[in-house]
């Protein structure tokens, strides 16, 4: 099997070279023309072999990439073609909210689709949007990788950021065996809405709150907010997609928070967590 890296998936990518054997990094021309228009060059022969191309869509010059990439793959003759999406994007745009607007996600997964056999995307927004590809696909989730790393930080209780993200938090407290609850919402009065945990109290205990994406670090900041005002000793948040839009760290750090934890499907310096062994293990399932 042979791994094309992306730029913006080049780094796991490698890792998943490093740990199945069977597979190989493709080398590759990469460059932007001084318009900035993107070229690739393979110079690898993938004639008749198994490609995987890793490569995050976000931002829109990455999606880009990958399609022109895909492209390339395709000319090359290559036998199947398998996308993995680490952060697939326009995922939150997984419906018609308001008449006039696009299902984003279904146009990004159709583009994708005209080159793609397989997909693998990784904790997507919500996993019926990958029925919007053409391709066969497969999901796989971060919470295992993500909790194993929280398991050495003596966390006495995983919390979701709402009750929909709720069997994210149940999985990874199974995994690291403590306890887990949500994030409630009761509306006070027209202008107040409380939010605190159902049922646990965070008093002196070490809290990690799990969700799938930290965009703008709004939700985060008002679960640690809310945690720390309880006498939360530590929190800890952590995702699976860290993007960390405009001042969203600082969001973070001022509602007092401890730690922050993503993996590596948007670089940053918070990816302290790889989603290339659930990578390798969809893979191996799929193909
Ligand atoms: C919402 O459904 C998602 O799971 C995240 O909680 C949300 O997208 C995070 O966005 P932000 O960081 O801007 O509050």
């Amino acid at each position: 099997m042979f791994v094309v890296g992306g730029s913006a998936g080049v780094d796991i990518a490698k890792r998943v070279v490093d740990i199945f054997d069977e597979a190989s990094l493709v080398s590759l021309k990469r460059k932007r023309f001084p318009d900035k228009e993107f070229y690739v060059r393979i110079l690898d022969d993938l004639k008749g072999k198994d490609v995987v191309v890793i490569q995050t869509s976000y931002p829109d010059e990455n999606l880009v990439e990958l399609l022109i990439t895909m492209d390339a793959v395709v000319e090359a003759g290559a036998k199947s073609l398998t996308v993995v999406l680490p952060y697939f994007s326009y995922s939150r745009q997984d419906k018609k909210f308001k008449e006039g607007e696009p299902v984003s996600a279904r146009a990004v997964a159709k583009m994708v689709s005209v080159y793609a056999d397989n997909v693998i995307s990784i904790d997507p927004h919500k996993d019926y949007i990958l029925d919007f590809f053409d391709a066969k696909t497969k999901c796989c989730s971060a919470v295992g990788v993500l909790a194993d790393h929280l398991k050495s930080l003596d966390v006495d209780f995983v919390l979701a950021p709402d009750k929909g993200a709720l069997e994210r938090a149940k999985s990874a407290a199974g995994i690291i065996g403590c306890d887990f609850d949500y994030m409630q919402k009761t509306r006070i009065d027209g202008n107040t809405v409380e939010i605190k945990p159902k049922q646990l109290e965070a008093k002196g205990k070490t809290v990690a709150i799990i969700d799938d994406i930290i965009s703008t670090g709004g939700t985060m900041a008002k679960s640690i907010a809310e945690l720390k005002r309880q006498g939360a000793k530590k929190v800890i948040v952590s995702c699976t997609h860290g993007l960390f839009i405009g001042q969203a760290l600082e969001k973070l750090k001022s509602a007092g928070c401890d730690e922050i934890i993503a993996t590596d499907t948007i670089l940053s310096n918070y990816s302290k967590v790889s989603c290339a062994p659930c990578i390798v293990d969809a893979l191996k399932d799929l193909l």
